[in-house]
């Protein structure tokens, strides 16, 4: 008998095929559509695999009815939707796909950080609004990027491959981490700092780390307060770590210059949040593994981590401890 598997949104059909073929299938086929938390209860009871993405929350009331339950694939390298420690005491293994959306990630944080310090989305609408009626000397100026200080909290994979754009850029590298890495810094002349410091030197403060009980609101009200009112916040990792009301408080009185963010911590954002009625907020919808080939890679290795796993394996990425 072949082990039934759920898998919670349509996935590039050759990866489906690998997955049938010595699964029994059952899929929530919508591209745009989360599926509806009753009928995650309900495939939830009979799965041994479930192939699942950031959007869903596995906790420890749905993984009570899981009693079948081998493995959970997520489809991203962050798992803070899933409760590994109640997953754990059941059994189940929980792998996510580190990696492979590394240097995409990096790429989407650099770019965001220029299109905030250059106010590329702003100066954009001003001119398909009609408003470009000349050049003007300080019309629409940012700030520079070149020669300039960047501070990135969390130096794991994606946060040294920001550090690496970084220095393409000649920047002066800062970065805050639970432990040095001598290597990086020696490669790339990083500096080691502690937070306090990075948030006053730092022209950008770019949030790299992982979401965990530890970074939740990690930044807040005190740490704007240390940072030059010159200075842009970056955040391609997830929206928790930011204290959003205390940075929409900072950008309001001047104490931070401007906020790029690709994460929130209610997803899809409300439309009515205050951030969004800030000229000097960038946001994006949770795009920074968004290039065509990596999601791709992203959702092979998820069906090689569950094949393994149903092959009674211990699959490359198991993040249980
Ligand atoms: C992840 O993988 O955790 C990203 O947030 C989405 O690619």
């Amino acid at each position: 008998m072949k082990p039934k598997v759920f898998i919670t949104r349509k996935i590039p059909t050759h990866l489906l095929n690998k997955l049938e073929e010595v699964c029994e299938v059952s899929i929530w086929n919508h591209e745009d559509t989360p599926v509806p938390r009753k009928v995650l209860e309900e495939k939830i009871v009979d799965a041994v695999g479930l192939f699942c993405l950031l959007t869903e929350t596995i906790d420890e009331e749905l993984l009570q009815k899981a009693d079948n339950l081998k493995v959970i694939s997520n489809m991203a390298v962050g798992y803070n939707n899933i409760n590994v420690d109640a997953a754990s005491k059941k059994g189940i293994i929980v792998t996510n796909t580190p990696g492979v959306l590394t240097e995409t990630t990096a790429d989407l944080t650099f770019a965001l950080l220029m299109a905030t310090a250059r106010r590329i989305p702003e100066a954009s609408d001003y001119l398909r609004d009609g408003k470009w009626s000349t050049w003007s000397p300080m019309q629409l100026t940012g700030q520079d990027i070149y020669n300039s200080t960047i501070g990135i909290i969390g130096l794991g994979r994606i946060g040294e491959a920001l550090a690496k754009r970084a220095k393409g850029f000649n920047m002066n590298i800062l970065y805050y981490n639970r432990s040095r890495k001598l290597e990086a810094e020696k490669e790339l002349g990083l500096q080691y700092s502690t937070l306090e410091n990075l948030l006053k030197e730092s022209d950008y403060v770019c949030i790299m780390t992982p979401y965990t009980p530890e970074t939740k609101n990690m930044i807040r009200k005190e740490h704007f307060k240390l940072m030059k009112d010159t200075s842009i916040i970056i955040n391609t990792a997830r929206g928790g770590i930011v204290n959003e009301n205390d940075l929409y408080h900072a950008l309001d009185n001047g104490e931070i210059w401007a906020a790029g963010l690709d994460v929130f911590e209610q997803e899809p954002v409300p439309m009515d949040h205050p951030l969004l009625t800030m000229p000097n907020v960038v946001t994006l919808p949770h795009i920074g593994s968004a290039s065509i080939a990596t999601r791709i890679k992203m959702a092979n290795v998820a069906v090689n981590n569950m094949l393994q796993a149903l092959n009674g394996e211990i699959p490359e990425n198991i993040v249980n401890k």
